[in-house]
């Protein structure tokens, strides 16, 4: 392919990009835009492989990469649970960052590489180097963390070491003192190797000094990191379809950050920055916050379909537990069932409901709930005191009174459902165990509010069956 052409399909491939994110942003254009951007990918990696900087003799490693790569991938995404995609990202994002590590030590021992660029080129391409695998070893280090937290193998308690803002201080003015020295004459790989470790470590730090509460937000900064660590390897290879998808990548992933900064009331230095949250499953008290007291009224399935039955306003705030028990599907039937007897049913979505941006949405949507009573926080929040119902589905924090109330609790301050202020609201879980965020729930104790407890799939079963009898 000549070079021409493949500029062609490259700005063909960067539409359809293009065209993909925006069709992500609305759910009933979700589709198309998965289908741009599958097509886009399929145009770039074919312009890419049959491009003039592809020889006949790399070729076979290339296709041979590519099979191990993309089978490894296509099982991944067959086998992994809807609950376990934010792990399945964060160890994606790890190897965008091992990528651009890899890429950048190769174009800099690669001698044809080296010897194209002269002068104050070649300090560009160093430079360009240099940043390309401090960002790709901070994004595959902190990825690793975050896959390590989200999948429970590492404590999701933020790690605080004394001092950790100078740390981090004194390792930045170490990663500048050794981009000095690379860039000298002869520098050999010494200060790249020592930067390399140093942000290694940094990843670490960063992401260990961050609370389980806030990983959500950590997910969608290593997201918005992988995108520069694209870019930066783009620079390297002269790839201009790499550096606008990078960009693209890295400039969404960094309002994702910030959508979800403001979900949680957050300040996204803070974050950044460590030490919100802890994951403990032990009651608030142990977090420093207070300790809800009286005793929770119990409800079945009969008295729930009951309560149903007599509501003529029901709001639904589905949670982590609906997509564990796969709820999503009797959700639907219930929903279906009341509206056809007359009863305003809308769903209302925490930005962080789950463990990933959208799991809600991409639930009901599979179990084919309209999208036009489906509702985001804000959208709803006032219509509570007006709602004979809510039912809460295996949510928890989204839902915790405490985030309003409790200026010691590690929710502080994060925007929360206010399912307390309807006539009744139901919870339903199978314990009184804590949410992700390890903190006790005083809406369990609320007089208007009953538990039914129980897996969720199983007890909305039962009040299925009990609505129809
Ligand atoms: P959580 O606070 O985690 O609560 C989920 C509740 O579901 C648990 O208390 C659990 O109680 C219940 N549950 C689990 N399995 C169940 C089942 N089979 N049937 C019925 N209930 C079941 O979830 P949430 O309210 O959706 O809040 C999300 C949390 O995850 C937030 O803290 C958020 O910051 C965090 N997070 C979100 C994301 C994103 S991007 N959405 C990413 C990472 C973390 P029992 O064990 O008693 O049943």
């Amino acid at each position: 392919m000549s070079s021409s052409l493949a500029t062609v399909a490259y700005i063909g491939a960067t539409i359809l990009f293009i065209l993909s994110l925006g069709g992500l942003s609305n759910q009933t254009t979700a589709l198309r835009g998965n289908l741009y951007g599958m097509i886009g990918m399929t145009i770039a990696v074919l312009a890419t492989v049959m491009g003039p900087q592809v020889t006949m003799a790399g070729l076979p490693w290339i296709i041979g990469a590519m099979l191990i790569g993309g089978s490894i991938g296509l099982y991944a995404a067959k086998t992994v649970q809807m609950t376990q995609m934010p792990e399945l990202v964060a160890l994606m994002h790890s190897m965008v960052g091992l990528a651009a590590m890899l890429v950048g030590f190769a174009t800099y021992i690669d001698p044809v590489a080296t010897a194209a660029v002269t002068g104050a080129a070649r300090t560009i391409h160093e430079l360009e180097i240099y940043v390309g695998i401090f960002i790709g070893a901070i994004t595959f280090s902190g990825s690793v963390i975050a896959f390590g937290k989200l999948s429970g193998r590492v404590s999701g308690n933020p790690l605080l070491l004394p001092g950790r803002h100078w740390l981090n201080l004194a390792g930045l003015l170490l990663v500048i003192y050794f981009g000095r020295e690379f860039l000298q004459e002869d520098a050999g790989l010494t200060p790249l190797i020592v930067m390399t470790v140093l942000a290694l470590l940094f990843g670490v730090h960063m992401v260990m000094a961050i609370g389980g509460a806030d990983m959500p937000v950590v997910v969608s900064m290593l997201n918005s990191y992988s995108g520069w660590a694209a870019a930066a390897t783009g620079f390297m290879l002269s790839n201009d379809l790499l550096i606008v998808v990078g960009a693209l990548v890295g400039s969404s992933g960094a309002i994702l950050s910030y959508i979800m900064c403001n979900a949680m009331n957050r300040s996204f230095i803070s974050v950044i920055a460590g030490g919100f949250g802890t994951t403990s499953a032990k009651p608030t008290a142990a977090a420093g916050g207070e300790q809800p007291v009286g005793e929770v009224t119990p409800v079945s399935a009969l008295e729930t379909a009951e309560l149903l039955r007599e509501a003529k306003s029901v709001i639904i705030v589905p949670g982590y537990g609906m997509a564990v028990a796969q709820a999503q599907h009797t959700v639907f039937e219930i929903t279906k069932h009341l509206r056809e007897k007359g009863v305003n049913v809308r769903f209302g979505i925490h930005p962080v409901a789950g463990r990933m941006p959208g799991h809600m949405n991409v639930l009901l949507a599979e179990a084919k709930v309209p999208y036009d009573i489906v509702f985001e926080m804000d959208e709803l929040n006032d219509d509570f005191p007006a709602t004979d119902v809510t039912m809460v589905i295996g949510a928890n924090d989204i839902v915790n009174p405490s985030a309003q109330d409790d200026p010691n609790s590690p929710i502080a301050g994060m925007p929360v459902l206010e399912v307390w202020k309807s006539k009744t609201s139901i919870v339903m879980k199978r314990s009184m165990a804590s949410g992700y965020a390890g903190v006790d729930n005083p809406l369990f104790y609320k007089e208007n509010n009953r538990m039914l407890f129980g897996d969720a799939k199983k007890m909305l079963d039962e009040v299925l069956t009990a609505l129809k009898a």
